[in-house]
């Protein structure tokens, strides 16, 4: 893969759609139907549940569609692959016991990938309890140091060994700090860094140790890009100087959860969650409260609720209002209509989490490699299981 060019790709094709790409649909309204979205969503109205969620997943509708909507989905599809990497051979975990199948997929592929290059000692940052580590260990014999600021995740690991892999003690260090580029060099340069789901600036705090203290190799799985900030994304001198693009809060969630294949299941409960959701905002703005305020963290079990309890309970200003003229607003053709409008808006803006998510880390990519390290991307894991599968490798 050219980096340089899939990264000036994913960056022109966002920058045509930087509107959609920085805002909530809802925040939009009324004007949310601009430009060429007014088409594609007037098409993507007439679908069928399952076949929205053809589109939601990526999959090729089987449906005729339009030649626009056809070109957004193409294009902006194809700029997702990444090449997976290969993994010589498969190290079955040696042990399942409280692990969760995501996490049991994550460690088997990853730890395979790293015992397969025979680390003499590993440096494992943000480890929390130190599953990976222990997988390796448990194959190779080698020390590895697990650093993390949560004093809980490695009390949980030291359990784990204590009550049921003893054996692994002395070969696994805990140390509760909290890790940045400037971290004691003290453990040598011939170390082997990794980090699975670093979240936010961890992984670049990583990159910068890796090229500050020219350790032999870095095995990074970013995640979380939602709690980083502007000044830690653009870090490459290419992105600085070929007009780089700004995400805000709504763009960086929207990368931090994408790719995420959904079932039918989900995908119903996402819509009673956006069907309550939007609704309920509609309401007030009819009702003139034009603000898009957010209606916090609701329930799962909030959706069995009628929409005037749900109401009731996330908008108590709104007791006066008869159950009757609740459930009529939300029951009307107008109100259906502009919830499915917006619905169909965020499944055309889901598209492009995927691709701010490969700039946020294409760019790391190009960083590292202005500092003249050899590096690779890769897809490692099964993005049913574990979406976040991108793997960063550099060394010297
Ligand atoms: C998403 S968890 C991943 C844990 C583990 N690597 C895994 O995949 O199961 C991220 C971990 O990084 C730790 N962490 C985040 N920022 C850190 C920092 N600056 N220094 C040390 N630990 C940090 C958190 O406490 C947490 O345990």
């Amino acid at each position: 893969m050219n980096i340089e060019k899939r990264f000036i790709q994913i960056k022109s094709f966002l920058e045509a759609h930087i509107k959609l790409v920085n805002s909530e649909p809802l925040e939009l309204y009324p004007d949310h139907l601009f430009g060429n979205y007014k088409l594609l969503v007037q098409e993507l109205k007439t679908f069928k549940k399952y076949e929205l969620l053809e589109i939601e997943n990526q999959q090729i509708p089987q449906r005729k569609i339009s030649s626009s909507l056809s070109k957004f989905l193409t294009e902006c599809w194809g700029l997702y692959p990444v090449p997976q990497v290969h993994i010589n051979k498969n190290y079955p975990l040696f042990s399942k016991r409280k692990v969760s199948i995501k996490k049991q997929h994550e460690i088997e592929r990853l730890a395979s990938f790293i015992i397969d290059q025979k680390p003499n000692t590993i440096l494992d940052i943000g480890s929390g309890a130190g599953l990976l580590s222990m997988q390796i260990s448990n194959q190779l014999n080698c020390q590895c140091t697990l650093i993390d600021q949560s004093s809980d995740f490695q009390a949980k690991g030291k359990q784990i060994i204590k009550r049921w892999h003893s054996h692994l003690g002395h070969n696994i260090k805990y140390i509760n700090k909290f890790f940045d580029k400037n971290y004691s060099n003290e453990h040598g340069p011939n170390q082997f860094i990794i980090g699975l789901h670093t979240c936010g600036n961890l992984s670049n705090e990583l990159i910068d140790y890796h090229l500050n203290f020219s350790t032999s190799k870095l095995v990074n799985i970013p995640c979380c890009y939602h709690k980083l900030n502007n000044s830690q994304i653009n870090l490459s001198k290419f992105a600085k100087n070929n007009n780089p693009l700004e995400f805000n809060k709504y763009a960086k969630d929207m990368s931090a959860k994408s790719y995420k294949e959904l079932s039918l299941r989900d995908f119903e409960h996402k819509l009673k969650v956006k069907n309550y959701r939007y609704a309920l905002h509609l309401f007030r703005y009819e009702n003139g409260d034009d603000q898009f305020t957010s209606l916090g963290k609701t329930q799962q079990k909030d959706y069995g609720l009628s929409f005037s309890e749900y109401t009731k309970k996330y908008s108590p200003d709104l007791n006066s209002i008869s159950n009757l003229q609740l459930e009529s607003f939300i029951n009307s053709n107008k109100t259906k209509e502009q919830v499915l409008e917006l619905i169909c808006l965020g499944i055309l803006r889901n598209q492009l989490g995927r691709l701010v998510e490969l700039y946020i880390v294409l760019d790391r990519v190009l960083y590292l490699q202005e500092a003249n390290k050899e590096v690779q991307l890769h897809t490692i894991f099964d993005r049913n299981l574990s979406p976040r599968n991108l793997l960063i490798t550099s060394h010297l």
